[in-house]
């Protein structure tokens, strides 16, 4: 079985899947990691950011990319290089394929919860629950701001929410698998309290 959840930055879909794979079993697997993994080896690399050719030269090296969460991931410089190349097709194609290969390699034993922008509109179009999380842009620039000083790092809010517009133009306009609500999805609002939003995703899956 899987669980498909997409949304803007900062809805909260990493910790709905989380708490998904933990109360259900399931695993997760967090595509933002791998777009991010990518955008690291580039930042780390100093490749020229616009060079289509270097970027793939840095994939060709990536046969094997880590769904691990380390922090350095999460930095806003990862996240803007993550959500540039993004737009490219043939990234997308490399962070789809190794996506469907993980999931096939493991679905014997496990069902799972998948996090991202595309993953019920292109890369798992077929799963059984497909949920659409929404957020204020306002409230997702809070919740950012709050995670970014929680874990040490300088942070201003009114930043945050320029950074937060600007990624969800970029996810939603592209011309390859733009951020869009997948057909089939329930849209969760997420704005309230999390214990609410975990109830109905609770209902939804026990009614798969
Ligand atoms: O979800 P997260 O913020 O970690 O993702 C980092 C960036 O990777 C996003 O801003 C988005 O541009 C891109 N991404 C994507 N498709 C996915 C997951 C992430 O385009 N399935």
């Amino acid at each position: 079985m899987i669980v498909t959840i997409d949304g803007p930055a900062g809805s909260g879909k990493g910790k709905i899947a989380k708490y998904i794979s933990n109360k259900w079993g399931f695993k997760h697997l967090d595509s933002g990691i791998l777009y991010r993994n990518l955008a690291y080896k580039i930042l780390k690399s100093q490749i020229d950011i616009k060079s289509t050719t270097e970027i793939k030269e840095i994939m060709k090296e990536q046969k094997n990319i880590s769904f691990r969460n380390y922090k350095r991931l999460r930095s806003e410089k990862v996240s803007k290089i993550a959500s540039i190349i993004a737009t490219h097709k043939f990234v997308r194609d490399h962070i789809n394929k190794f996506q469907r290969n993980f999931v096939n390699f493991n679905k014997k034993n496990s069902h799972f919860v998948i996090d991202g922008r595309d993953i019920g509109s292109v890369v798992f179009r077929n799963a059984e629950l497909k949920l659409y999380i929404d957020v204020s842009e306002q409230n997702r620039a809070k919740r950012r701001y709050k995670q970014l000083i929680d874990s040490g790092e300088k942070s201003i809010y009114r930043q945050i929410l320029k950074d937060i517009k600007l990624r969800d133009k970029k996810d939603k306009n592209r011309s390859v698998s733009p951020l869009v609500i997948p057909s089939g999805a329930i849209i969760i609002n997420n704005n309230g309290n999390f214990l609410r939003t975990a109830n109905q995703i609770n209902k939804l899956i026990r009614n798969i």
